[in-house]
């Protein structure tokens, strides 16, 4: 029997590929870029990549570092700052490796609330300065736009909690950020006034690179020693860094599937409002978190299932009737809602 292929709508990922300039790079081969180190820490940088970062975001290069992806950054963060019994304020519902990075170094995790609204999630930035307060925690992680809920915190909501966080080094994790907001000006600001900041982002998602394994972070002042602690003195993948600068020289492609994207996440939002029983939530990322009635939870992946369609069906403390949807090319979000919907009329 031939096998059916799937089509995964449960990580993330972005299905509309790369921009064509970047699989121009890999049809270039360059023996020289495979068997040496790169030689752009003599000019005093890690690497073109995090140069053209620092001109694109405004900032010293030496305030953008390099990891391999953002997994990696929020990684090395945690392990460079966080000590056992140290306090990580979390947000409830949220990426679980966050929580599994904070016990490889045996942090105290402190969940802070994401409050539920009839069509979106929210940050209750009130409650979460009482428990800097209370908690006294040595580092917290906000996630714009969270996953799984899809919602990010006002820049203005962003600035009064900082304006409260004291000597506790905030990491802001925004992976997703630029679906629903390409404008990048905000950030040179925010982390030359807060000195304590981490804006942590990716080429995973945006840029559906998740297989190059590059993320970025831009920090403030305060955070040398994060910088020492992550500083790679033989470089980074070169392959790795000329796909990334293509897919920054690349804007009119990522902004038409930006459109479509953002077309398709209205798309499901509308017509799982219309189905009885099913709440979407507002998302500004590239996938939409939709409560179903708990009890079709197995039929409903199994019908999926049935059409090659794989989407995350949630298993977490207060999310376990609810869907994460992925939002995939137009053509495969048309054919989940669609499948969806004759589940339900059937
Ligand atoms: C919230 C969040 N942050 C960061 C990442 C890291 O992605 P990457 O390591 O591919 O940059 C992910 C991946 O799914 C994510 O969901």
């Amino acid at each position: 029997m031939e096998k059916k292929k799937l089509i995964y709508l449960d990580r993330n990922e972005n299905h509309y590929g790369p921009a064509p300039r970047c699989f121009k790079v890999l049809s270039k081969p360059n023996f020289n870029k495979l068997s040496a180190y790169s030689r752009d820490f003599s000019r005093g940088i890690k690497s073109r990549l995090s140069e053209r970062l620092a001109l694109d975001f405004g900032i010293e290069e030496s305030r953008v570092l390099l990891g391999y992806g953002g997994e990696d950054i929020l990684k090395q963060i945690v392990h460079c700052q966080l000590q056992k019994g140290d306090k990580i304020l979390i947000p409830a519902y949220s990426w679980w490796y966050y929580k599994a990075i904070a016990e490889e170094v045996e942090g105290v995790k402190v969940e802070y609330p994401l409050t539920k609204g009839e069509k979106t999630f929210y940050y209750d930035v009130d409650e979460m300065i009482r428990l800097v307060k209370t908690e006294k925690p040595k580092m917290i992680l906000v996630a714009s736009p969270n996953n799984p809920t899809g919602n990010a915190i006002d820049l203005s909501e962003l600035k009064r909690f900082l304006n409260s966080t004291g000597d506790a080094v905030v990491v802001v994790d925004e992976a997703y950020t630029v679906f629903a907001n390409p404008d990048t000006s905000y950030v040179k600001e925010l982390v030359n006034n807060y000195h304590n900041l981490l804006v942590v982002r990716t080429f995973s998602k945006y840029y559906a690179l998740a297989g190059i394994r590059i993320g970025f972070a831009l920090m403030g002042t305060n955070l040398a020693k994060f910088s020492r602690f992550s500083a790679r003195y033989l470089g980074y993948n070169r392959l790795s860094e000329r796909i990334a600068l293509a897919a920054l020289d690349s804007d009119d492609y990522y902004s038409e599937m930006r459109v479509k994207m953002l077309d398709d996440i209205e798309m499901f939002f509308n017509e799982f409002s219309a189905l009885p029983g099913f709440t979407p939530y507002k998302s500004l990322a590239n996938f939409i978190l939709v409560e179903i009635p708990q009890e079709i939870k197995v039929p409903l992946k199994n019908h999926l299932l049935s059409k090659g369609l794989v989407i995350k069906f949630m298993d977490e403390d207060n999310l376990r009737s609810h869907v994460r949807i992925s939002i995939g090319t137009q053509e495969e979000n048309r054919m989940l809602m669609d499948a969806v919907k004759e589940f339900v009329n059937s």
